[in-house]
């Protein structure tokens, strides 16, 4: 079978290398790729928001079976442009894609739906937005409706911190259209856990838990990024929290997607706050999270083209995932100055030594080669992940290859799993 796999970051290479695993997976071809996604699969030079060409390609090789990574094409529709020429492609249609692409959509399905989430109000006036600042007060947090490559959400300490936001995301549009719309949202304190399922609509697989670090500074300091680094499983998800997750989120999700008529195929990622115990959702994805995706899919003991595709088919309930009882850890190495402009294309060294180890992968983020050098393309360069028996020996042994790698500039958190090894 030949699989393309759409996006170019950490995500698409532990994809990319799990697919590859898979007896009945002949070849892969990434649009566009990466440096370390080219030693497993074919990079085509397409970009990800070119459906038109992205399906050309896949008629024109035959292609089996499409996966997408990143969220923006979904919410663009490519799945509909797919499933209207009989292609198999993994991932919602543009509808189901709108739990992530608009939060305000999102946010009204939750209410709708009786799933437990912060209070919130929406709003296109700026005034408006502002004078209900002013009458909640702080701690309150802003969010731009649409898509701001995960840098539409401000949680201010302060009432003016919380104007200042609505003013970049409304009058400066610092997200363009996205900042339309913002909502005002309720603070909630408490842990975070990311939760993912795989769902064909009619059954849903939950995928093992896991807890990312949004920050960019050790002791959770510092402004958000896309993540740090990411452990699994995550402790704070007991087994009953597990269930009422299943029984007070994902059960109304479902129950809601086919109220609305949308057929979703692909994963539904929670990104939940655990507050006195109870679950909130804080978000919804559409897609595998980055880096939540690379622990996690290293604990994976399953056939990932089997599930994917059956997942595609609306098949899922006809295939059990097993996974690895080893925990994972996975550490972000990023370039300095990230999540604010930095430098590109400096070389990166140590690599190789990675070769034919099984419980340590180094996945490419922002990596490119540059007369057969590879250098760094990005804010999050690698990441580091690795196997262990729980959380601090998985730890342990993703830090230890940290060690091994450099380049200028390199960045990364030297407390990625304290949380779940301190609880
Ligand atoms: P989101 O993209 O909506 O998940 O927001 C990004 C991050 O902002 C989350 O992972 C949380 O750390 C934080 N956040 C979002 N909503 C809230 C909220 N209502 N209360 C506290 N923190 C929040
Ligand atoms: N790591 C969070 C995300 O993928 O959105």
């Amino acid at each position: 079978m030949k699989v393309l796999v759409i996006g170019g970051g950490g995500r698409e290479h532990a994809l990319v290398w799990k697919l590859s695993q898979s007896p009945r997976v002949d070849k892969i071809y990434c649009a566009p790729g990466n440096a370390g996604i080219s030693e497993i699969a074919e990079c085509v030079d397409i970009r990800t928001d070119d459906a038109e060409a992205l399906l050309d390609f896949v008629k024109y090789n035959w292609i089996d079976l499409t996966v997408v990574g990143p969220e923006a094409p979904l919410t663009a529709g490519i799945v509909d442009a797919f499933v209207k020429e009989d292609r198999r492609i993994f991932g919602p249609d543009k509808r189901g894609a709108q739990l992530e692409g608009s939060k305000i959509f999102a946010k009204d399905f939750m209410r709708k739906y009786g799933i437990p989430t912060a209070e919130y109000k929406t709003f296109s006036s700026y005034l408006q937005a502002g004078e209900y600042v002013r009458l909640k007060g702080a701690p309150i947090v802003v969010k731009a409706d649409g898509l701001a490559a995960g840098k539409g959400v401000i949680v201010a300490g302060t009432v003016e911190e919380a104007l200042e936001a609505l003013k970049m995301i409304m009058k400066d549009r610092a997200f363009g259209d996205a900042g339309g719309r913002v909502l005002v949202e309720e603070c909630l304190q408490g842990e975070e856990a990311s939760f993912m399922v795989l769902t064909d609509g009619k059954t849903v697989v939950p995928l093992a838990t896991s807890q990312d670090h949004k920050r960019i500074f050790d002791g959770d300091r510092g402004p958000n990024t896309g993540g740090m680094g990411a452990y699994s499983p995550a402790p704070v998800v007991t087994e009953a929290l597990r269930e009422e997750i299943m029984k007070d989120i994902i059960g109304p999700i479902m129950n809601g997607l086919s109220r609305e008529r949308i057929t979703f195929r692909g994963v539904i990622y929670v990104g939940i706050m655990v507050c006195d115990g109870r679950p909130y959702v804080l978000e919804f994805n559409v897609r595998f999270g980055d880096p939540e995706a690379q622990p996690i899919l290293m604990r994976l003991n399953s056939d990932f083209f089997d599930l994917l595709k059956a997942t595609a088919e609306g098949r899922l309930s006809e295939v059990v995932v097993r996974w690895k009882k080893e925990s994972a850890v996975c550490v972000v190495l990023s370039s300095k100055g990230y999540p604010g402009p930095y430098e590109k294309g400096i070389p990166i060294r140590g690599l190789d030594s990675f070769r034919n180890d099984n419980n340590v992968m180094v996945f490419h983020g922002g990596t490119a080669l540059n007369g057969g050098v590879v250098v760094t393309a990005g804010g999050r360069v690698l990441g580091v992940t690795a196997l262990g028996t729980d959380i601090k020996a998985a730890r342990d042994n993703a830090y230890q290859a940290v060690e091994r790698i450099r380049f200028e500039g390199m960045h990364y958190r030297k407390d990625i799993g304290d949380k779940a090894i301190n609880k």
